[in-house]
């Protein structure tokens, strides 16, 4: 009787090094022998358990034995019916979920705001992409969620649609209304695809916002390795229901999964959901718990506001990870970009990330109070060594109307393009997506058409200084335009 106890790929790799197998076998470090000087730095264990598919460690590709075992353990730990351990991230999942869900020219429902591996899987997939745009929070000037009218007015004007592609949480912490967009779509036979790279511990908690399995959502691509404990690359996807067979989601993990699996990270994986299984509401509760009380001594900094739950009352229905710092520094007269290279060089903390107005700091099941405490006294410092000084200008929050699509992303990315002066660029469509931070949803994507507001909108965020991404020409002077 398999239970939460076990680590059935964990205990196989195990037995083997034990059993001081002699390998004829790759990896051809042959147990590290082979790079002595990575294997001392590493470490003779972790050397030892970088295997590969044998008949006792079962195979990625149609488990029967120990994989299946842990991702039977793992669905039954985040709610799930099935779940499929991934070596390539959450981006992979998030590609099997939306080929599952659309073929050629099929449409799907997504937040204009998505991640671009949902971009390069709409591509991949010759989907039709229906955006919906997220709401905007001026002072932090981020992309919220999406509402349950723009998601209804997105169903009412696309009923063919095959799928609804929300984000739980976004980078930020965001979250939409979950469980009533779930039953939105469902109610007119859409599948519900979540993005859950941020939402791995959510399950965990009842003060989190609701986790997609929870929600009832057809499947979820779960990034294991930010918020749950196992190692970079290893996420989880989850399926939940009948709209989806588990041998065709199988089958479309097959296109593109190596066949020579890292040992190293399906054993995080399986430890991980050990650990969260067990522990996971002590650990969950310890991380809400440091993150609050950061948030009220940062919010005691003059010149800084760390986000909170107060957002939530302007944008009706959605939820915040209270684990995720969002912390304001405009008032400090410095960019985010700035103050994150002030908090890695003169204090050595390394932030999540940083945009125009804000830093994010990650509060985890792996922190304790020292960590958190050396984050508020480095803002505080910072904040103290700033005081007075000038004040920055700000760039506009773009926030434009979505432009027409005149060739599907697949078409426009297989369609030669060729550079054009971007001021001259009205009416052309464009092969490259432009891109803007914050609040890091795309002004352009590839297949759409050019418009003289977007050509306005990019020209005064250059001159502003914003941090536009995406373009070849770096200079912005030209745009890769379908021939
Ligand atoms: C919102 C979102 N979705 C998907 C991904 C991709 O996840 P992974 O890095 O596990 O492939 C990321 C990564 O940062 C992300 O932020």
């Amino acid at each position: 009787m398999l239970s939460q106890e076990n680590t059935p790929i964990f205990d196989a790799l195990k037995n083997y090094m034990n059993e001081n197998t002699i390998s004829f076998h790759v990896p051809g470090h042959k147990h590290g022998k082979g790079t002595p000087e990575f294997t001392e730095f590493i470490g003779k264990n972790a050397m030892n358990i970088d295997l590969t598919i044998m008949p006792d460690l079962d195979s990625i590709m149609n488990p029967t034995g120990v994989i299946k075992d842990a991702e039977t353990l793992a669905a039954e730990a985040f709610g799930a019916d099935r779940a499929f351990f991934l070596v390539n991230g959450t981006s992979s999942g998030i590609q099997a979920m939306i080929m599952a869900a659309c073929r050629e020219g099929d449409k799907i429902l997504i937040p204009r705001n998505a991640h671009k591996s949902a971009i390069s899987s709409i591509i991949l997939s010759g989907a039709e992409p229906v955006y919906i745009r997220p709401e905007i929070n001026e002072e932090f000037g981020i992309a919220m969620g999406i509402t349950l009218n723009e998601a209804s007015g997105a169903i009412r004007k696309n009923p063919e649609a095959r799928a609804l592609f929300i984000i739980n949480t976004t980078y930020y912490g965001i979250a939409s209304p979950l469980p009533e967009l779930v039953q939105l779509a469902h109610d007119n036979n859409m599948a519900v695809l979540v993005d859950e790279a941020h939402g791995a511990h959510l399950k965990f908690h009842e003060s989190l916002p609701v986790s997609a399995m929870e929600a009832g959502a057809d499947l979820a691509a779960s990034s294991t390795h930010k918020l749950a404990g196992s190692l970079t690359q290893s996420s989880m996807l989850f399926l939940k229901g009948e709209r989806f067979s588990p041998g065709y989601i199988k089958s479309i993990l097959n296109l593109s999964q190596t066949t020579s699996p890292s040992y190293i990270l399906l054993a995080s994986l399986d430890v991980a959901r050990k650990n969260m299984a067990q522990k996971g509401h002590n650990l969950v509760s310890k991380a809400i718990n440091l993150a609050q009380w950061a948030r009220y001594k940062i919010n005691a900094i003059e010149g800084l506001h760390c986000m909170g739950s107060e957002v939530l009352e302007l944008n009706h229905g959605f939820g915040l990870d209270p684990t995720k710092l969002c912390i304001n520094v405009k008032e400090l007269g410095i960019t985010g970009f700035a103050a994150s290279k002030i908090l890695r060089g003169k204090f050595h903390i390394q932030v999540e990330l940083s945009d125009f107005y804000n830093l994010l700091a990650v509060v985890s099941i792996g922190d304790n109070k020292s960590s958190v405490s050396a984050l508020v006294n480095a803002l505080s410092n910072m904040a103290c060594d700033l005081k007075g000084k000038n004040k920055i200008k700000l760039p506009p929050i773009p926030d434009l109307p979505i432009p027409e699509l005149a060739l599907l992303p697949k078409e426009a990315f297989y369609s030669e393009k060729r550079p054009h002066p971007f001021k001259e660029s009205y009416g052309r469509i464009s092969g490259e997506m432009i891109m803007a931070y914050p609040p890091g949803i795309p002004i352009i994507c590839p297949g759409e058409i050019i418009t003289h507001d977007i050509i306005d909108e990019v020209l005064l965020l250059k001159e502003a200084g914003s941090l536009i991404q995406g373009m070849e020409d770096r200079e912005l002077n030209y745009v890769n335009v379908i021939k």
